[in-house]
């Protein structure tokens, strides 16, 4: 199941429905621990991520069951249940459980989070905005353990608008005494998620989608029955794959409001995207052209999640791009493979490359070595001449609930196993 088999050169024809959100899914569980109802978690994904974060709240206490209309966790007896280091360490998002579980229990010890191998990832935004709130912290044979006696709201200032700082503020300070404000805050639309679920829950927050949120803590909240919007990085994925071969596909259910970056640069790329009652229709010419620029940017700019995608997709469009990377300073791992099979891309420093569009690519033997870069090199085998088979794919599936059956919907010749 670590591999993928591609035999590429077709163009992608169809219609596929985009999954649940992962980075909306995986907070709003770890919210589910702050009230003492049960909460109903509609559209998760069924992805490796999903199942750690379920693995998490059980150790924590809490009765987790995947029924037919959506996870069910009832977070009625949280204790202080020892969290299993693998579940903490294979995922950063584990990282959402410090806000989470200091709103529920006020202490919570765990080991460092950890993700993908895309930037060095330090968590020091969490660890000042959260000990301004009277948290203290203490880190100990590599685990981090927090404690607050007595948690209250504050004043915050981020001096960059982390979506997982943002997030964990947000679980601390709808259980805190008084009043948080955060100024630049993150805007990802997987933030303004958990602030619909916690609001649904019964919780007081103003601003959701903007930079400054304020939260009123301490009002009583209850169990949540709550949808997660699709993913618009796994529509943007199928997106820039049907860049990529030259497609037309229909993404049905893909939330268009919160991919307004990612539509615009495949309509730079000469892809016409149209929003229709399913979802978005897209168009893409048999080669795309490639824009002079892209750059990477927090929300509402260009992705960086999307941007080994986008990436994959020029390497046979016609043209040069520099595409830059601002946010995770290690997100170009995925040049040499491209490389091997015949892209043409110049590393200008560590944060950004020079694509030059080539006729064709050729079907090679690649290593997925991150997310995104996995999903990218699948991409990039979709385009490709001849066989490709991604391996190391288990980062493939952290993300995306079946890739195959998806692009197998599309038309591509792709298996896994
Ligand atoms: N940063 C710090 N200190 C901190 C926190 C962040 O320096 O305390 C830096 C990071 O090192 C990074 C940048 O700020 O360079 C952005 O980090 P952020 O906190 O915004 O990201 P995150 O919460 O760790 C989430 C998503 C990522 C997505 C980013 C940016 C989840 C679980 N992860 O990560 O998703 O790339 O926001 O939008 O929500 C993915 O899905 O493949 C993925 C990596």
């Amino acid at each position: 199941m670590d591999a993928i088999h591609i035999r590429g050169g077709v163009a992608l024809h169809g219609n596929v429905l985009i999954q649940g959100s992962k980075n909306a899914a995986l907070p709003v569980l770890a919210a589910t621990l702050l009230a003492k109802e049960t909460s109903i978690i509609r559209n998760c994904p069924r992805i490796a991520d999903v199942y750690r974060m379920i693995n998490l709240l059980d150790s924590l206490g809490c009765n987790v069951s995947w029924e037919d209309g959506g996870i069910r966790v009832d977070a009625g007896n949280v204790c202080e249940g020892e969290m299993p280091a693998e579940a903490i360490t294979g995922m950063r998002s584990s990282l959402c459980l410090l806000g989470a579980m200091l709103g529920r229990c006020g202490e919570i010890v765990m080991e460092h989070p950890g993700g993908c191998v895309i930037g060095e990832r330090p968590i020091d935004i969490h660890i000042a905005a959260l000990g301004k709130m009277g948290v203290e912290f203490k880190e100990e044979g590599g685990r981090l353990y927090a404690r607050a006696s007595g948690l209250h709201g504050a004043d915050l200032t981020l001096p960059f608008a982390s979506v997982g700082a943002t997030e964990n503020i947000l679980l601390a300070a709808v259980m805190a005494e008084g009043d948080t404000v955060v100024f630049g805050a993150a805007k990802e639309p997987e933030v303004t998620a958990l602030c619909d679920f916690l609001k649904c829950c019964g919780a007081s927050i103003e601003g959701a989608g903007s930079d400054v949120l304020t939260i009123h803590g301490r009002v009583p909240l209850h169990g949540g029955d709550f949808k997660i919007p699709a993913d618009r990085i796994v529509a943007g994925t199928y997106l820039f794959g049907c860049a990529a071969t030259g497609g037309c596909v229909l993404l049905e259910e893909a939330p268009i409001g919160q991919m307004e970056a990612a539509i615009h640069l495949a309509g730079q790329m000469g892809s016409k995207c149209e929003p229709v009652s399913e979802g978005l229709y897209i168009q893409s010419p048999k080669r795309a052209a490639l824009p002079a620029l892209v750059r990477t940017e927090p929300y509402p700019g260009f992705p960086t999640d999307l941007q080994s995608m986008a990436l994959a997709a020029m390497t046979v469009g016609e043209g040069e791009c520099v595409i830059e990377e601002t946010i995770f300073e290690n997100r170009f791992r995925v040049v040499p493979p491209l490389r091997d099979m015949g892209a043409d891309i110049e590393e200008l420093d560590t944060r950004k490359v020079r694509v030059k569009g080539v006729e064709r690519l050729a079907g090679r033997s690649v290593e997925a070595m991150e997310l995104r870069g996995g999903a990218a090199l699948v991409l990039a085998g979709l385009a490709a001449q001849g066989q490709t088979l991604v391996t190391g794919c288990s980062y493939i599936f952290r993300g995306y609930e079946n890739i195959c059956r998806d692009l197998r919907e599309l038309g591509a010749r792709i298996t896994s196993g």
